[in-house]
Order: C-alpha cells, then structure tokens, then sequence
C-alpha cells in the first residue's frame, strides 16, 4: 500500500490540477490532496474565489483523489506525513527544494508543472475579456 499526499488551493480547478492527480495516482494506491484553507490563504496572501468548502468538495469529486484534508499551516506537513503513513510528498516544481526538510520522514517529489494553465492566468484572461 503506496501513499502519497500533495497540497494546494486547487481554485477554479482547471486541467493541470487534474494532470497533477493523474501522474500521481498512477504512482500510489492512496491519494491525499489537502487543501488550503480560506485561512491559510489569507496567511500566504492568496485569495480564492471558492471557498475552502467548494474547492474540497471538487477536489473530493475527482476520481485520482482518494482523501481529502484541510492544509491549515505550514508546520501540518510533517505531522500529517506520520499521520497518514505517507511514502511520497509531491509537489509541482514551482515549490522545488522548499519541503527537502520532509526528506527524513519520506521521499519528496517535485514534479514539472503542466505548461500554459495556472488558476491566476484564468483569472487574468477573464478579467482582460471582461474589461
Ligand atoms: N500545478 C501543476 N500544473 C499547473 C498548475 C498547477 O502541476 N499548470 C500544481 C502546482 O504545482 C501545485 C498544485 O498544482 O502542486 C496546486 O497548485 P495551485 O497553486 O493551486 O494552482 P495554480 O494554477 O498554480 O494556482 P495559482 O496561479 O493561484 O498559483
């Protein structure tokens, strides 16, 4: 049995979030995705347009996640890596090198991010059609 858990905001979940969990699934027989809160994000500066309790309810819809957990703090991960018995943190690689410290308790996977998609560029793209 092969865990791995990965974190983010997931807003506007567009298709390079869904690549990310397909690589990944492939990888593993469990798939934990925790997901930022509204809190969290305010403390990051990040702003969502779903709310904690919309964005885990899509991330929880899709097929390659098999749980689902509220990221709440930076500290959480390596809590969380004992928790849930976790083999691999995974990551895109816009976060390389950041989590190297988990590298004690598991193996950390830093991944090349799908080209062209980011929930900011969408934003961005529907923002300059609105104007
Ligand atoms: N991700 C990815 N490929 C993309 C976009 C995101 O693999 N094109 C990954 C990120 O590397 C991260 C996870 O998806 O591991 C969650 O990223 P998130 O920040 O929620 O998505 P972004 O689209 O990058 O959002 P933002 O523009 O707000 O940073």
């Amino acid at each position: 049995m092969k865990t791995i858990i990965t974190y983010g905001t997931f807003d506007l979940f567009h298709y390079g979030h869904v690549r990310l969990f397909e690589r990944l699934s492939e990888m593993c027989d469990e798939l934990i995705v925790g997901v930022s809160t509204d809190e969290f994000n305010a403390l990051k500066g990040k702003a969502a347009f779903f709310s904690f309790e919309q964005r885990a309810e899509i991330v929880s819809a899709c097929r390659f996640v098999t749980k689902v957990i509220p990221e709440q703090n930076w500290q959480q991960k390596s809590e969380d890596v004992s928790r849930y018995d976790v083999d691999i943190f995974a990551i895109g690689d816009d976060w390389e090198g950041k989590f190297d410290f988990l590298k004690s308790q598991c193996e950390v996977l830093y991944l090349t991010r799908t080209d062209s998609i980011s929930t900011t560029e969408i934003k961005d793209n529907l923002a300059i059609k609105a104007a």
